[in-house]
């Protein structure tokens, strides 16, 4: 158990479900010293930790696991002018970003999206139709997540790929353990990006377009306007989170549908793709992890944390407790209370993208379902990049046979 106790070991990243639930029968809240924070695997303790945001503060969920090394922190304290304003933030600071970002994310927004979307993936799949073989995970799951959350914000399709290589190393970052190089590298691309940001939500006040960041700006619902400092530090994070996200749970989605053997029975009844997302959701989330950090001495399900004790929440923990799901590992999009699972977290941070995630993997199952009459995975052992939090497969190898 003692080697067990790391939850970046090669064979917990590998597969953290068997490391998860032994620690949730023995001891579910534990302290773990190779990342220095109590896990929390019950889902009952992590739902009560989402709903009580005055003992257990927000404030860490974007930080580095590991304390960086000078030369990254003098990087980033130089040129880096990111506020919290979102899944860092706390009330009443976050309330009142949250309700004009809330409003952003209207009918109206997901209404312009779903064709969008729906062209996209279909040019996509255009694109593979010549072939027989794919990597889902670099030519379909990557991409179009990324393009939609770009297009949402606004930014010009134009500057993607150089939008998407400034991504890419924040993951490791803020929630593995990567050597000095990687956080050096990570540090300067943060801030390219942050610059890239700025510039842009300034040339938006200047040439307004039919995107979120417009709204934001133009929402007159606000007793006091969001800063462009504040838009842009929206802006920054809303291009992760619209991204890996759901980039990884599209993969994590298809993996489960192609292994589970539903294919057919998905191409014969459509009405099986929402139970099938949303049992993706619980049983194999992209995110399998959050954080929080406890302002006072409190207890958790019975163990004492002190204050300032920073929480691992397992959201994998909590998705197969069998407290809450019959047969917690077993793929079963019958069963009828898949969406309680911790996902998209709980209480005043719920994730505002659900939806928009909910409706892009909808959009390519059903137009995989029409195009490709079998699906299959060529995989054998799926790679995983090592972090605590983002889980979905680093490729996904498949071959099919059109209908
Ligand atoms: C399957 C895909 C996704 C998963 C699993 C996911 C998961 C999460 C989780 C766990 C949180 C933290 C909740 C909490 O602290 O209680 C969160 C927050 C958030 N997510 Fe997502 N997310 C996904 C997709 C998206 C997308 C597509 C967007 C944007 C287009 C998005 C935007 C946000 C925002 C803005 C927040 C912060 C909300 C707040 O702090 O009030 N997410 N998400």
């Amino acid at each position: 158990m003692q080697h067990a106790l790391d939850p970046l070991a090669d064979d917990v990243i590998a597969d953290p479900y068997p490391f998860l639930a032994a620690i949730r029968e023995d001891t579910p809240v534990v302290y773990c010293a190779a990342i220095d924070m109590w896990i929390v695997t019950r889902h009952a303790d992590v739902e009560e930790v989402f709903l009580d945001p005055k003992r257990f503060s927000a404030s860490i969920a974007q930080a580095p696991l590991m304390p960086l090394c000078d030369e990254a922190m003098a990087i980033l304290k130089a040129d880096f002018g990111i506020q919290p304003v979102m899944s860092n933030f706390d009330p009443p600071g976050h309330s009142r970003i949250r309700r004009p970002l809330a409003r952003a994310f209207s009918t109206r927004r997901m209404r312009l999206l779903e064709p969008v979307i729906a062209q996209r993936c279909s040019a996509i799949l255009d694109g593979f139709s010549a072939d027989s073989e794919a990597d889902l995970a670099r030519e379909l799951c990557y991409p179009l997540p990324a393009l939609t959350i770009f297009t949402m914000i606004g930014f010009p399709d134009t500057d993607a790929d150089q939008i998407k290589a400034w991504c890419a190393d924040k993951l490791v970052v803020n929630w593995g353990r990567p050597s000095a190089e990687q956080q050096i590298r990570a540090a300067q691309t943060m801030v390219a990006f942050w610059a890239y940001c700025l510039a842009f939500v300034e040339r938006r006040r200047r040439e307004p377009g039919d995107d979120l960041t417009t709204d934001l700006m133009q929402d007159t619902d606000v007793a006091e306007p969001l800063t462009d400092r504040e838009i842009a530090s929206i802006v920054f994070g809303l291009s992760f989170a619209g991204h890996e996200t759901t980039t990884n749970q599209l993969a994590n989605c298809l993996r489960a549908v192609v292994e589970n053997g539903l294919w057919a029975a998905m191409r014969a009844d459509r009405s099986l793709v929402a139970p099938v997302i949303e049992e993706s959701l619980r049983q194999v989330s992209s995110v399998v992890a959050w954080r929080r950090i406890a302002t006072e001495a409190t207890t958790i399900g019975g163990t004492a944390i002190p204050a300032g004790g920073k929480l691992l929440l397992s959201l994998g923990g909590a998705n197969r407790d069998p407290a809450v799901f019959a047969d917690p590992d077993r793929f079963d999009p019958g069963r009828g209370n898949a969406r309680a699972h911790l996902s998209f977290g709980k209480g005043i941070h719920l994730c505002l993208g659900a939806h928009l995630a909910r409706l892009e993997i909808d959009i390519v199952l059903n137009q995989m379902l029409d195009r490709f009459a079998e699906l299959r995975l060529d995989g054998g052992d799926y790679a995983f990049p090592p972090n605590v939090a983002f889980r979905g497969p680093e490729a996904l190898p498949a071959s099919w046979e059109l209908a």
